[in-house]
């Protein structure tokens, strides 16, 4: 497993300096500051390092999908700033969130400048001699899946507080919100590496399924993490009444009165640690953190398969192993 995180790594350092050359134009000072903030602050960087290692599983290079792949990290940072602002959470990446060091204004425009930075960057890949077909594709790709993220981020939002939520009505909202845009990744490395039809829709295929995993792995996180791992502390979820598959589940599995108290606590707006470990402990005896661990797995089983197809690779063995990285990893 910590060779996905050196591989993560190793791949970050272009990503970094593409983020930076490009945003270093910003201005005024505080814009600037606050659209580069969480790029420094370090995140994993699954979403461009996937763009770049799908280019090579299909015989490009990495150098064709690296403008793609920083753009991508854009719009994922983009979704992180509005998020925690949507969330009311007041740390990212082990820091202050960007509406905590700035404050709401500025976060929604760093965020706006990042979203739109993104795709002039995939545009400006014309000037490394990038096919326009590929380049046209490529930004098609990303902004379909903003729109997915803007229609997720909206469930996720409406679902707070409606205790009634089905399982195909939440495999929907996260597939929208997270999927979406790790599929985007995949999918648009390899057009940018040259794919033919079969390998660009399974790689959609991969990204989308370990993108389903990685939202419920996120959840499963933010109740079980270690806080210092996470960057932020436990609980968020809960205390806000999120949708999760773990609550999905233990709601539609519980009895009445086991029921009335996990909505209860969903309610409660300032639930301490206790009431948190209490709606674990409802989780652990409804055999829904398990179930929720099952259906993860049974799309990375899922998102492996898919890569059948691709030749043996070097490539194809990272996309591997991030799959199993994705429930291995403690933030
Ligand atoms: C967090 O994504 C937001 C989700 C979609 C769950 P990551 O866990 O990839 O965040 P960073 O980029 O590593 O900080
Ligand atoms: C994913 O959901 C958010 C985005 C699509 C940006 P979360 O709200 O669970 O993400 P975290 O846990 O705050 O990173
Ligand atoms: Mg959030
Ligand atoms: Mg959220
Ligand atoms: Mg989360």
């Amino acid at each position: 497993m910590s060779d996905v995180t050196d591989v993560l790594k190793e791949y970050s350092k272009d990503i970094i300096k593409t983020i930076e050359e490009n945003l270093a134009v910003i201005e005024p000072e505080e814009l600037q500051e606050s659209s580069i903030y969480l790029t420094r602050a370090g995140g994993k960087m699954l979403r461009p390092s996937l763009a770049l290692i799908s280019s090579q599983a299909v015989g490009g290079n990495k150098e064709d999908a690296l403008n793609t792949a920083a753009a991508i990290e854009l719009i994922h940072t983009f979704s992180l700033i509005h998020d925690d602002i949507m969330d009311d959470d007041d740390m990212r990446r082990g820091m202050p969130a960007v509406h905590k060091v700035w404050d709401n204004s500025l976060a929604i425009l760093a965020g706006d400048t990042l979203f739109s930075k993104a795709f002039e960057m995939i545009i400006s890949s014309k000037d490394n001699n990038a096919e326009p077909k590929r380049v046209a594709d490529a930004l098609a790709v990303v902004a379909d899946a903003c729109v997915k993220i803007c229609e997720g981020q909206a469930s996720d939002i409406g679902f707070e507080g409606d205790f009634d939520v089905s399982q195909e009505a939440y495999s929907n909202m996260i597939y929208k919100k997270t999927g979406a845009l790790i599929a985007a990744a995949t999918k648009a490395g390899a057009i940018m590496g040259g794919a033919d039809d079969e390998q660009v829709h399974a790689l959609y295929e991969y990204g989308r399924m370990i993108g389903t995993a990685f939202q419920i792995q996120d959840d499963y996180l933010d109740v079980a993490a270690e806080a210092e791992d996470l960057g932020r502390p436990l609980g968020s979820d809960i205390a806000k009444g999120k949708m999760t598959l773990m609550v999905v589940k233990a709601l539609a599995e519980a009895d009445e009165s086991d029921r009335a108290r996990l909505v209860e606590i969903l309610e409660d707006e300032n639930s301490s640690q206790d009431d948190v470990d209490e709606a674990i402990d409802l989780f652990n005896k409804y055999g829904s953190i398990e179930y929720a661990h099952n259906v993860a797995l049974e799309n990375i089983n899922g998102a492996k398969e898919v890569l059948e197809i691709l030749p043996d690779s070097e490539a194809k063995q990272q996309l591997i192993d991030i799959a199993d990285f994705v429930l291995e990893r403690k933030s």
